[in-house]
């Protein structure tokens, strides 16, 4: 940083071990994630994703995203982040029936448009990308291509999924606190040194001061315990959504992308519309009566499972779980069971 006009890397003294702290989790990181830098300063998810557009794309230029009607971020939509950094934003084709993109024609308009940035990655990540497609068509255009990892960090963290960088993703950013079980916060990893270099000019003062040291801190905890447990973890998450799912199924609770198998990441999602029409229910009236039995499910019925899987459930809990959600959702209050159910869990892959 520039201090009237002295540069230093780092404005203040004794911060000695928690550098040392930092350097240690931001090692554990590139570890993990297979890539060659990494930053654990973003205060969110969010915060990494204006880190990762403003290192990516310059004013007046152009980001392709997955628009948030097919799921897409609502932080990339134009009149956002877009909007608020003077960048332009255009949509990438979308197959909806498959939940994914549709490559044939988003290497079209990649060619077309040619964007600085290509961003993937969604508040409602059910199916792995054919990220190779993609970055053949921003290698022709010299776009770099971003991956949004905020739901299915923990699950690239325990290898499932999908590995972006190995895949030729250039910047993975995410929140920490989704289905990577970690503090509240956000990360920025990315195998080039151009965009990193970008980035370092682009944390002090412009998306963020001073770091808190105390999350960072957590971050490195969580990134160790990752390293320990996180593929048995991943791949139990990605199990256990996927028995939730085909169990609500049987039960007659509509679910969306049947025909793709429901769902490979730790999320399910309940078919809104099927539901209005066969159970007469708005599913936001649905995950209200749902809370009321202390079962959490959000406002558009997307359910998670990495909370649970991290409190020890396995296909045995999950499968309770479809049927209390079952009983409730026909009007039964299963409180007293979801408590009993709740109280057989207790926290697992953690030292
Ligand atoms: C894909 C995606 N990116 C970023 C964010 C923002 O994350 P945070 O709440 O950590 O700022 C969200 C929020 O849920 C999200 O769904």
């Amino acid at each position: 940083m520039d201090l009237h006009g002295v540069f230093v890397e780092n404005a203040y003294r004794g911060t000695k071990y928690v550098d040392e702290v930092e350097s240690y989790g931001e090692d554990l990181a590139k570890e993990i994630f297979e890539c060659g830098f990494s930053s654990l300063k973003p205060l969110s998810g969010h915060v990494s994703s204006m880190l990762m557009l403003l290192s990516c794309c310059r004013k007046g230029e152009t980001i392709l995203t997955v628009s948030p009607e097919d799921g897409g971020y609502d932080g990339y939509a134009s009149e956002n982040v877009p909007q608020m950094l003077d960048m332009k934003c255009e949509y990438l084709p979308f197959d909806g029936a498959a939940a994914n993109i549709d490559y044939g024609m988003a290497a079209d308009k990649i060619r077309d448009v040619s964007p600085s940035i290509v961003v993937v990655g969604t508040s409602f990540l059910l199916f792995p990308y054919d990220l190779r497609r993609l970055r053949d068509a921003c290698s022709d255009v010299g776009a770099s291509l971003g991956y949004d990892a905020s739901h299915v960090l923990g699950l690239i963290a325990g290898g499932e999924f999908q590995s972006p960088f190995e895949d030729g993703v250039d910047v993975v950013i995410g929140s920490t606190h989704k289905s990577f079980f970690g503090p509240q916060g956000g990360i920025f990893l990315t195998n080039d040194e151009g965009i990193f270099e970008e980035a370092k000019k682009n944390i002090t003062w412009r998306v963020l001061d001073n770091a808190h040291w105390n999350r960072i801190a957590a971050l490195a905890l969580a990134l160790e315990e990752m390293k320990k447990f996180g593929k048995e973890y991943a791949q139990k998450c990605v199990r256990n959504a996927s028995v939730l799912a085909k169990q609500l199924h049987e039960h007659g609770v509509p679910v969306r992308y049947e025909s793709e198998g429901f769902t490979r990441s730790s999320q399910v999602l309940l078919d809104s519309s099927r539901i209005e029409e066969e159970l007469g229910t708005r599913i936001n009236d649905l995950a209200i009566r749902l809370e009321e039995s202390n079962i959490i499910i959000d406002a558009v019925g997307r359910m998670g499972v990495n909370e649970i899987t991290r409190l020890g459930a396995d296909e045995a809990h999950v499968a309770d779980l479809a049927s209390l959600i079952s009983r409730c959702i026909s009007g039964e209050n299963v409180l007293a069971e979801a408590k009993k159910l709740r109280e057989g869990l207790s926290i697992q892959y953690c030292f």
